[in-house]
């Protein structure tokens, strides 16, 4: 912030969760940049109101709440915040597998209510993870970042992505449909793009093993979150970790009602170290496209 100060004339506006679009577009106007948060929807509205505008530099990896063919029509750069957030947000899809599988959420709820009775033999039994299959649906940074860390825990990897994933190690390569039938453990990592909306419907659930587990730390859509409650429900599989919802900050009643899955509040980059990094990289891009120079992040 100090550093946009130095060299421009900064408005915050944001004070709260999330910006109503009406506010965005009316304030959007005569600014030549604008630094968003993924809960931002930057539309063609928007983008069409603000004709000064240079750079919109959104504070996230996925810029899926962007129009990024509108903003290229007008010339103006978008940027996004890669790398930076990679270690946390894999760290974060560790610690939901982790929880799911030793169901400690789960036991946390039970200990506050006073539901706990005591330590027996076949109390509350999750389900190991060396030797079982680790299946990253999208390999960009996040995924190889999970997957390399799932040699420490003993499992081997499988990999679904639509091109032909890069440093892929001893991960197998997999289509879809075969990922889903035979891994432990599924772990999404993919951007939210048109081809990704519900990639995980009631069919590619069904798929699953009735053993096996569920991680959506990538965006809520990606996953029907109806269907996803009904497999739950059903025990179609065994449980699931969300860190990312359909319609945020809602959360879906019935996920809220079962006890098989983990809902944690959109906390993938959330540390002090990254999230600093993130807004350091994006006023960077700014003051990069403001005076002239090509942007350091640009989406792609
Ligand atoms: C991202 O970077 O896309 C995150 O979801 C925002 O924290």
């Amino acid at each position: 912030m100090l550093r946009l100060e130095e060299s421009c004339d900064v408005e915050v506006y944001q004070d709260g969760p999330e910006m109503p679009a009406d506010q965005l577009l009316q304030r959007v106007r005569g600014k030549r940049g604008l630094v968003s948060m993924f809960n931002n929807q930057v539309d063609r509205r928007v983008i069409e109101v603000a004709a000064d505008l240079a750079v919109i530099a959104t504070v996230a990896v996925g810029y899926n709440n962007i129009d990024v063919a509108a903003a290229r029509e007008r010339g103006i750069v978008v940027t996004n915040t890669p790398d930076v957030l990679t270690e946390a947000t894999a760290d974060l899809a560790w610690t939901l597998i982790l929880d799911m599988t030793r169901r400690v959420t789960e036991g946390d709820r039970l200990v506050r209510r006073g539901g706990w009775k005591g330590w027996t033999f076949d109390f509350m039994l999750g389900a190991d993870l060396r030797g079982k299959q680790l299946g990253v649906v999208g390999f960009g940074r996040i995924g190889r970042a999970v997957a390399r860390r799932a040699a420490a825990f003993g499992m081997r990897v499988a990999v679904y992505a639509p091109r032909p994933p890069r440093e892929i190690g001893t991960a197998e390569p997999m289509p879809l449909d075969r990922l889903l039938a035979t891994s432990d453990v599924v772990t999404l990592h993919c951007p939210l793009t048109p081809d990704t909306r519900h990639l995980i419907d009631q069919k590619a659930l069904a798929r699953m093993k009735r053993t096996a587990y569920l991680v959506n730390t990538s965006r809520g859509p990606v996953v029907d979150e109806a269907a996803l409650a009904w497999a739950l429900g059903s025990r179609l599989i065994a449980g699931a970790a969300l860190d990312v919802y359909e319609s945020e900050p809602a959360v879906r009643h019935e996920l809220l009602t079962l006890e098989n899955v983990v809902l944690s509040p959109h906390l993938g980059s959330s540390t002090i170290e990254t999230r600093t990094a993130m807004a350091d990289l994006a006023v960077r891009n700014v003051i990069a496209v403001l005076s002239g120079q090509p942007a350091l992040t640009p989406v792609p």
